[in-house]
């Protein structure tokens, strides 16, 4: 959602800004703005649409020289994508510019008592009526940072906020309440953003905000205050390993191309030191656990893909790991009263650990008395440091929106915990066999990617011009169905439905016709033919199907279909790691023959704070 960046130091800011901006684009926008110190004085420029857009703009404004500015990519919420709305907001006469991500709940009332003391307002946003808050709380506050406390006191929701005011030269203030918002150090200058990539190239030394806590920062001198009685707050500074090269494209055409094709490594980096080898053979370690009991009940809880993550690793949870597993969608577990005991455990998937939705599910387990597991990639996420015990998916930075390489280390953690659960349920290894295929999969994967992307691209072209698609798969292909159905609408706009093979007769199938054509995920050995039960279904409809499968001895399986899509042989649970990127790249393949704004497409936001 918004992207926010800010920045005091001793390079100009306005350049800073943007590179900032562009850096946190993947989050999904629909208009930009700055606001930086021009002379005495607040200079605001914004567009709606696309970055390109706003530096159109900036071109000319002339003599950008201040050192310290903010900046905002918009993700509507209050108001409609349009200039007038897009962010910094200003206070009733301009002396006071703001930029916010997260939803001020109150901010009709804010609004009415504002109106009725003379203000006027340019937008629709709830920040407005925030930026207007400010101004009038400085006529009654001692400084600047205390005028924006006092109005944060009065704001109820979810915000991460940045000001920038002329009247304190060079300095900008900002605060957390439940969205994700970070400090960056470096020397003699300090960032303030949503995310780290947005500061990545210039520094790697991180400080984030807690909610509840305001930072003031001048130059390359940065101090942190609790909102509640503006109090000091120790902070530490951690450093973060990631590198530009991570953060960076590494000559593909998109991100997402990019986070696809790592996947070999992305595994590879979830598996490190997370195996140990002894006289009886392989097992896992994940030491995060160890202090916790083996929990009577799991229940997973995440959105989006991590959610069909979650509902992929179930099986595994149950047969490998012998846990009793629930799956619940973040947003539905947490209005539906859930029954939770305090022997339950719940675990949070969420690869930006800033998702609202999981983050309230977590607030309200650790509520009910359950421990919470954190299955974060983000580091320092709000999500990695409410939970109990976090286990890392080391993936990297995930620059698409559309969710990939996030999917597959989320897939092989929770291989391994399933694994590891039932190490503690019998001294040797659950399976062992299930263990050698996990640690095989960055050369099976190396191997097969290559061809696997010739295939979808082929594909890609063929099926482009379809209005709709069903992805069929059963056992834990049904969950693969899912998301190859949400890959396909997010990034191409096709609409697409994922389901269980075996349900389709019970009402589906009425819609297939040579238009409708079907992604049939036929990779399980075990239940083969059923799978090519369902198919020949949708064949006798005349429905176009594509059929995914794997070889048997050397051999493609006996299926007649307009598309045969043969992966390599391999373990039943290494078969999901190759249907996942052919899956991926299909999707990616029509999207970028469409034309679509693939890293970036239109609506969405990579990581979603409000409700
Ligand atoms: C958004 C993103 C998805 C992601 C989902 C959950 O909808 O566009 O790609 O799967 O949020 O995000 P999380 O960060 O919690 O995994």
């Amino acid at each position: 959602m918004c992207g926010i960046i800010g920045y005091s130091g001793h390079r100009p800011a306005v350049p800073l800004l943007l590179e900032g901006l562009h850096r946190l684009e993947y989050r999904g926008y629909d208009s930009a703005g700055v606001a930086f110190e021009q002379g005495a004085h607040l200079q605001v420029v914004k567009a709606a649409g696309k970055l390109a857009a706003l530096e159109e703009k900036l071109e000319k404004v002339p003599c950008m020289l201040a050192t310290a500015g903010i900046g905002h990519t918009r993700w509507a919420t209050h108001g409609l994508p349009v200039e007038r709305n897009a962010h910094p907001h200003l206070s009733q006469g301009g002396g006071i510019a703001i930029i916010h991500n997260g939803i001020i709940e109150n901010f009709q009332e804010l609004k009415d008592e504002l109106l009725a003391r003379g203000h006027t307002f340019l937008s629709d946003t709830d920040t407005e009526v925030l930026a207007h808050l400010i101004g009038e709380e400085r006529r009654m506050a001692d400084n600047l940072g205390d005028a924006f406390a006092r109005a944060l006191r009065r704001a109820h929701g979810a915000y991460a906020v940045v000001m920038l005011a002329p009247e304190e030269l060079g300095v900008i203030y900002a605060a957390r309440m439940a969205a994700p918002l970070l400090m960056g150090v470096g020397t003699g200058e300090v960032f303030v953003a949503s995310d780290i990539p947005a500061f990545l190239p210039y520094t790697r030394e991180v400080v984030f905000l807690e909610d509840g806590e305001i930072a003031r920062i001048e130059g390359g001198r940065w101090s942190v205050f609790s909102l509640a009685d503006l109090s000091p707050v120790e902070k530490t500074v951690s450093h973060v390993p990631w590198d530009m090269q991570a953060a960076a494209k590494d000559g593909y055409r998109h991100f997402m191309l990019k986070e696809i094709m790592e996947q070999p490594r992305v595994i590879q980096d979830c598996l490190s030191g997370r195996i140990t080898e002894s006289a009886s053979g392989h097992r896992v370690c994940l030491r995060e656990l160890d202090g916790l009991p083996v929990p009577e009940r799991l229940h997973i809880v995440a959105c989006g893909t991590s959610y069909n993550a979650g509902l992929w690793g179930r099986q595994l949870l149950e047969h490998t790991g012998g846990i009793p597993t629930d799956l619940d969608i973040a947003s539905e577990f947490r209005y539906r009263d859930p029954l939770l005991r305090p022997q339950d455990m719940v675990l949070v998937i969420s690869q930006s650990g800033e998702t609202a939705d999981t983050l309230a599910a977590l607030r309200l387990a650790r509520e009910k008395g359950c421990k919470v597991i954190g299955l974060c990639n983000v580091l320092g996420s709000s999500i990695a440091r409410e939970a109990d015990v976090v286990l890392y998916t080391q993936a990297g930075p995930e620059i698409s929106v559309a969710s990939t390489k996030a999917m597959c280390s989320q897939m092989t953690l929770l291989a391994l915990i399933a694994l590891y659960y039932g190490q503690r349920r019998q001294p040797a290894c659950a399976d062992p066999e299930l263990l050698e295929a996990i640690m095989g999969l960055p050369v099976l994967l190396a191997g097969a990617l290559p061809a696997m992307r010739q295939k979808a691209e082929a594909l890609a072209v063929r099926f482009s011009s379809a209005r709709s698609f069903f992805y069929l798969g059963r056992g834990q292909y049904y969950a693969l169905a899912l998301e190859g159905a949400l890959k396909l609408k997010e990034l191409s706009y096709i609409h697409a439905e994922g389901y269980a093979s075996g349900e389709m007769k019970h009402g589906p199938i009425a819609l297939i016709d040579p238009a409708f054509p079907t992604f049939a995920l036929a990779l399980d050995n075990a239940l083969f033919p059923k799978v090519k039960s369902n198919i020949q279904e949708v064949l006798a409809r005349q429905g176009r199907v594509i059929a995914l499968v794997q070889e048997r001895d050397g051999k493609a399986p006996d299926l007649e279909v307009e598309e045969m899509w043969v992966l390599p042989e391999a373990h039943p649970v290494a078969a999901s790691f190759l249907a996942l990127p052919a899956l991926q790249l299909f999707s990616y393949h029509v999207a970028d023959y469409l034309g679509k704004d693939v890293d970036q497409p239109r609506n969405l936001a990579k990581s979603v704070t409000v409700e």
